[in-house]
């Protein structure tokens, strides 16, 4: 069986040669289900070239083009990228309006390839805060690809985790004020089901490139029990090599789940 997926893969996946050996030693059967990404160090990529921050997002498009396209060849069934949190608003407006129409001009230029590739777009976050344009034409992007199985992507937009898990218990006051529930039936699951990851299995492995080893505010629930991989490639170096590299170094952890 093992042998069987590897040669499905490698019948999709062009190897360069530094991947070979990685790819190998992975055993294919117990792929992560569900990868996410904090993709970090855009700017520091940029500057050390002398550019302009924005530079650094726009090369780190490429990476998320990348990774889709190679997960999607992979038994991976979800991919989920932190593309701007709540936080971010605090950088220059400058940035933020160069984030936007990034995330705008992104879509436009991938989604047809996408959706060939079969692609399901998706979004976690309060999106209806990022403006009416990108409102739109990710809710369009969602609908068309909605059919899609070959992958799962979701960008976290306006995400945070904390924002996220407040926006769920609101939810909740409000069913519990309304008497449609009472205080026990707010429980873990309840919970998990006002998420905007409720659509989601839980992310088995988190990656997060740059080196910076913390979570900032993403998935705060969803990984209780993520195995998490800190990469110190800047996110627009980041390449196959490397997510081979996780995959390796998450099935060699032993998850426990607080058990013995
Ligand atoms: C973190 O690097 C990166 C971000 C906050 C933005 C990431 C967004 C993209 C790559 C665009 C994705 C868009 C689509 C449509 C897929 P940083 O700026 O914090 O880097 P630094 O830590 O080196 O300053």
């Amino acid at each position: 069986m093992a042998q069987q997926i590897k040669e499905q893969i490698l019948k999709d996946l062009i190897l360069l040669p530094e991947d070979t050996e990685v790819f190998h030693a992975i055993d294919w059967e117990s792929c992560p289900q569900h990868i996410a990404f904090i993709m970090d160090g855009n700017g520091r990529w940029a500057k050390a070239q002398g550019k302009p921050r924005t530079y650094g997002h726009s090369a780190g498009v490429r990476t998320v083009h990348e990774m889709v396209e190679v997960c999607g060849k992979l038994p991976v069934r979800h991919v989920t990228f932190y593309a701007f949190s709540t936080e971010n608003w605090k950088r220059s407006e400058t940035e933020v309006r160069a984030l936007m129409g990034l995330f705008s001009s992104s879509l436009r230029k991938y989604l047809d390839e996408l959706e060939t590739q079969g692609v399901r777009i998706d979004w976690i976050g309060d999106i209806s805060a990022m403006g009416g344009q990108i409102e739109k034409e990710f809710t369009e992007a969602k609908e068309r690809t909605k059919h899609n199985s070959r992958i799962h992507m979701s960008l976290a937009l306006n995400y945070s985790g904390r924002a996220d898990l407040v926006s769920a218990v609101r939810a909740l006051g409000v069913k519990l004020r309304n008497g449609e529930i009472s205080p026990l039936e707010i429980t873990e699951e309840s919970i998990q089901n006002h998420l905007s990851t409720r659509f989601l299995p839980e992310p088995e492995l988190l990656i997060r490139t740059s080196g910076e080893m913390r979570l900032s505010n993403f998935m705060l629930w969803e990984c209780a029990y993520s195995e998490l991989y800190f990469s110190s490639v800047h996110w627009p170096d980041f390449k196959k090599v490397h997510l081979f590299e996780a995959i390796l170094a998450y099935q060699k952890r032993q998850r426990r789940f607080g058990g013995e």
